[in-house]
C-alpha cells in the first residue's frame, strides 16, 4: 500500500510533463492513482514514443472529416476524404500496437455529405480496420441521439445516429457481459408457487396447456414436463424468470417464416418455446438511445460525446484495474468516466486548451 506522501511523489512525476511519456506510463502503471495521464500532442506522435500492448481499451471520438475545425489543428482537415482516412488509419494502426494482445477499440464517428451525396466515412474506415489492419470487428453499435441536431433541409430525412464500432485486437480478447447487463426482471416465488414479472404463474400456463385445442396430447405431455423443469429452474435461482409461448394461445411477435425464425420452428414443431431471463439481467442490444451532451456547458467545444457512451465500453473491456486510451480525448470525457469507473486512463489531444478543459473536468 502506498502513502501519502509516496503517492503525491508518483503523482509529480506522471504529472510531470518534462518526463518522456513512456517513464511517465511506467510510473502510473504501478501506482495506485487513478487521475488520469494528459498528453497535449498530435496523437501519432505520441503513440510512437508507447510502448506495445499497454492499454485494455481505447476509446475514442476523431474529429469528422470536415464538420467542424476545433482549433484549426490535426486531422479532418485534408482536403478529400481518402486521405482523411489515411491520416485516421494511421493512428489507429498505433492504437492496435499500444493495445494488449486483449484489447479492444471503441470509435465513434460521424459521415459527411459532399453534394448531397453521404459518403460512408464510418464504414470505409471500419472495412479498412478490418481488412488492412487485422482488427476484428464484433459490434457495430447505432448510437440513437433521440433527438438529434436541427435539419432545415426539404429533400432528405434528419440524422439522428452516429455509428459506434468494437473492434478487438484478437480473438481471445476480455469482455465482461456481467457488468453491462441491465438490471434482470425477477420472477417472485410465494408459497412455494413462481409468479413471473409479467404476473403469470405456473398455473396460468398448466391451464393454458391443458384447454389448448391446439397441441396434440404427446405436445401436451411434453409442455408439461419442460414447465416443471423452468419453474425449477427459477425456484432454484438458475433463471430470474420466463415467459411460455403456447402454439395459439399468445400473440407472437417475430416472423411466422419457420425459415427465418428458430423460435417459429420451434412452435410448429414442439408446440410451445421458452423466453429465458438470465439471473444477472439482460445484454443490452447494439442500439443506444442517448441524448446528445448539453454543449452549452462546455465553452469552446462543440463535439464532445455524451458519458453514457463510455460507460458500456469501459466496462465490458476494461478490467478493474485495467488502462483506459483516448488519443483524441478533447474534453475528457473518456477519462472522467474511466475515472469514476474506477479505471486509470491515458488522454492525447492536440490542442492545449481542450487538455486543460479535460483536466480541471478530472479534478486535476
Ligand atoms: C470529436 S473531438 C473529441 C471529443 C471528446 N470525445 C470529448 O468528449 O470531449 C476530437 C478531438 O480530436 C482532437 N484532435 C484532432 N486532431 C488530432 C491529432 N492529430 N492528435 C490528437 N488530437 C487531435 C481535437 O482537438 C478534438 O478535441
Amino acid at each position: 500500500m502506498l502513502n501519502t506522501s509516496s503517492l503525491s511523489s508518483i503523482l509529480d512525476v506522471i504529472q510531470n510533463k518534462q518526463l518522456s511519456i513512456s517513464n511517465r506510463l511506467g510510473t502510473y502503471e504501478k501506482s495506485n492513482s487513478l487521475h488520469p495521464i494528459f498528453i497535449q500532442s498530435d496523437a501519432l506522435y505520441a503513440l510512437k514514443q508507447i510502448p506495445d500492448d499497454c492499454f485494455d481499451v481505447c476509446m475514442t471520438s476523431p474529429p469528422y472529416w470536415s464538420h467542424r475545425e476545433y482549433s484549426g489543428l490535426g486531422i479532418g482537415l485534408e482536403d478529400t476524404y481518402d486521405e482523411y482516412i489515411d491520416n485516421l488509419i494511421k493512428i489507429l494502426l498505433e492504437v492496435k500496437r499500444v493495445l494488449k494482445p486483449t484489447g479492444s477499440l471503441w470509435l465513434n464517428i460521424g459521415d459527411t455529405y459532399i453534394n448531397k451525396h453521404l459518403i460512408g466515412i464510418p464504414w470505409r474506415v471500419a472495412l479498412r480496420l478490418a481488412d488492412e489492419c487485422g482488427f476484428i470487428l464484433r459490434n457495430s453499435v447505432i448510437w440513437n441521439k433521440v433527438k438529434g441536431a436541427p435539419d432545415n433541409s426539404k429533400d432528405k430525412l434528419r440524422c439522428v445516429h452516429e455509428h459506434l464500432f468494437h473492434f478487438v485486437k484478437s480473438k481471445n480478447y476480455y469482455y465482461n457481459v456481467d457488468a453491462i447487463r441491465n438490471s434482470s426482471r425477477s420472477a417472485k416465488v410465494e408459497n412455494g408457487k413462481v409468479i413471473s414479472a409479467t404476473g403469470v404463474s405456473g398455473i396460468k400456463y398448466r391451464r393454458q396447456i391443458e384447454l389448448s385445442t391446439a397441441l396434440t396430447e404427446i405436445e401436451k405431455h411434453n409442455a408439461f414436463t419442460s414447465l416443471e423443469n423452468i419453474l425449477n429452474d427459477v425456484k432454484e435461482g438458475r433463471l430470474s424468470d420466463f415467459r411460455m409461448i403456447i402454439r395459439g394461445q399468445q400473440r407472437i411477435t417475430h416472423s411466422g417464416g419457420e425459415k427465418v425464425s428458430g423460435r417459429a420452428r420451434e412452435l410448429k414443431e414442439r408446440g410451445f418455446y421458452f423466453l429465458k431471463y438470465h439471473p444477472k439481467g439482460a445484454k443490452p442490444g447494439d442500439v443506444w438511445d442517448i441524448l446528445p451532451e448539453d454543449t452549452q456547458k462546455r465553452e469552446g467545444h462543440y463535439a464532445a460525446y455524451p458519458e453514457d457512451l463510455c460507460k458500456v465500453p469501459i466496462l465490458a473491456s476494461c478490467p478493474e484495474n485495467g488502462i483506459v486510451l483516448d488519443p483524441f480525448c478533447g474534453t475528457g470525457s473518456t477519462m472522467k468516466v474511466a475515472k469514476a469507473l474506477g479505471r486509470k486512463s491515458l488522454g492525447i489531444d492536440i490542442c492545449q486548451d481542450y487538455i486543460e478543459m479535460a483536466e480541471k473536468r478530472c479534478g486535476l
